[in-house]
């Protein structure tokens, strides 16, 4: 008997009236979260029933349910996203702020738009269907939130942080940098100066370091155009980010004060609307930080906010930047020509999965340990954060044996367990995370990936 809920792996073979294996190649192998992934009763309860290494057979009438013609669309090629290919075949990309990728068939392409069914392959077609339970294993809280088998590492993204007040931002902030990102910078609020973040969002961020700053006398200053993203820079920006994107329906900036008043953060969280400026118009001059969180995305949003805020750093202040390591690069671009016109080679602390952080005035590593990028970096926050690296480690031993997510988890894993900083580890680090910066750019599948 397979308890609910269980995390399976299984072989699905489909076979349509006539015997002859459809969908995806016919078999494929999928993880299923028994008792919380939506699925037909049979097969729920053919599960119920059964034990590792059986396999359950059953026949749906309509499974994939009825064609819908409204699923068949023709998008304009310019509203089609300039990076996914519009060629004939299956296509998934990812929404950002998003967890499910956009997924479908592009069927035509002509010279004004892009033909797409996003209707299920096999809607209107009887189906059966052989499914080979080939492991079994508790469901993370991860999963049973989501209702879908997490790989590593989109099962770390989606830790269920421990921490109530964490837990209660969840939702305000971008996953990632949450809930890695922020448990960290909570830690590294020092303890004199105001805390900044430029590229607010949701407000999650802000709200959860306004919470850790609660009682102090600090602030937290917010600044965002609480309107979506300026236009990225074409040659600065590699296609990914979209002018607008995270204008959500909702008037950000209500919702942030109505979430500030909720918690009685008033004194603590200020909202500074607008565009970003060297002078940040809004904080009065003599305001000095301590910590300040740029998340942007964009190569001149970036930049202006480093002339901003860097020189109103706290000597030992922490400087903390996400989307670093994203295929996007304008984030990494507008850091390298800073520091470069700066002449300064700060060390940077990576954040999990995509963050930096480097602290103002901190010795600089000889140029015999910069990587491939000129830069030099300390894996020495990851490895003394206790709960991540339990984390990956829980993540190793339920992958399942054999796959690419076990083996890049163990890479992840031998990493943090090193004792010391070697030269090469931002290689290690980019191997065992591969999967994840490849699903950026391309749909986010890796859960799917065994
Ligand atoms: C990724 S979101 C921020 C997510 C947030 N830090 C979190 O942790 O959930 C990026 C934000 O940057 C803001 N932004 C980007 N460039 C900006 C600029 N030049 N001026 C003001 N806001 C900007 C966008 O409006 C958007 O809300």
């Amino acid at each position: 008997m397979i308890p609910r809920p269980s995390t399976l792996l299984c072989r699905w073979t489909l076979t349509d009236d006539s015997g002859a294996a459809v969908s995806d190649g016919g078999e494929a192998l999928r993880g299923h979260v028994h008792g919380v992934t939506p699925v037909w009763a049979a097969l729920e309860s053919a599960l119920d029933a059964a034990a590792e290494g059986d396999t359950v057979q059953f026949t749906e009438e309509r499974p994939f349910g009825e064609p819908d013609p409204a699923l068949r669309r023709s998008v304009p090629r310019g509203e089609w996203p300039g990076h996914v290919p519009a060629v004939v075949g299956p296509f998934a990309f990812r929404v950002d702020g998003q967890v499910e990728p956009a997924t479908g068939h592009i069927v035509a392409v002509d010279a004004e738009h892009v033909h797409v069914d996003q209707n299920h392959p096999l809607a209107g077609r009887r189906i059966t269907f052989a499914v080979e339970v080939l492991r079994v294993r508790e469901a993370t809280p991860g999963e049973q939130r989501f209702a879908r088998p997490l790989q590593f590492p989109s099962d770390l993204l989606h830790a269920v942080p421990d921490d109530p007040v964490l837990a209660s931002v969840d939702g305000l902030c971008m996953v990632p940098p949450h809930p890695w990102g922020q448990g960290l910078y909570g830690r590294l609020l020092g303890d004199a100066g105001d805390a900044i973040e430029l590229g607010v969002g949701l407000g999650g961020t802000s709200l959860y370091l306004g919470e850790c700053l609660r009682g102090t006398g600090r602030r937290v200053w917010a600044c965002d155009t609480f309107a979506g993203l300026p236009a990225p820079d074409a040659e600065r920006d590699n296609p990914y980010f979209v002018e607008k994107l995270y204008d959500g329906t909702t008037p950000l900036l209500e919702r942030l004060r109505a979430e500030i008043e909720r918690r009685q953060l008033d004194e603590v969280v200020q909202p500074v609307p607008g565009r970003f400026a060297v002078g940040l118009p809004g904080i009065p001059e003599e305001v000095r930080f301590s910590f300040a969180h740029l998340d942007s995305d964009l190569y001149e949003s970036v930049r202006t906010s480093l002339e901003a805020v860097w020189d109103r750093l706290l000597p030992g202040g922490v400087l903390a930047i996400d989307d670093f390591l994203h295929p996007s690069q304008g984030v990494a671009r507008a850091m390298a020509d800073f520091f470069n016109a700066r002449g300064l080679r700060p060390v940077w602390h990576v954040v999990f999965p995509y963050g930096v952080y480097c602290i103002k005035g901190a010795p600089e590593w000889p140029r015999s340990l910069r990587t491939i990028d000129g830069n030099t970096y300390s894996f020495a926050a990851l490895r003394s954060d206790a709960a991540l690296v339990a984390e990956v480690r829980a993540a190793v031993a339920r992958a399942w044996p054999g796959s690419r997510g076990a083996q890049r988890a163990q890479a992840l894993l031998s990493l943090l367990e090193q004792p010391a900083d070697q030269p090469d580890d931002l290689y290690a680090y980019l191997w065992a995370m591969a999967d994840f910066f490849g699903g950026i750019a391309g749909g986010f599948t890796e859960a799917e990936r065994i």
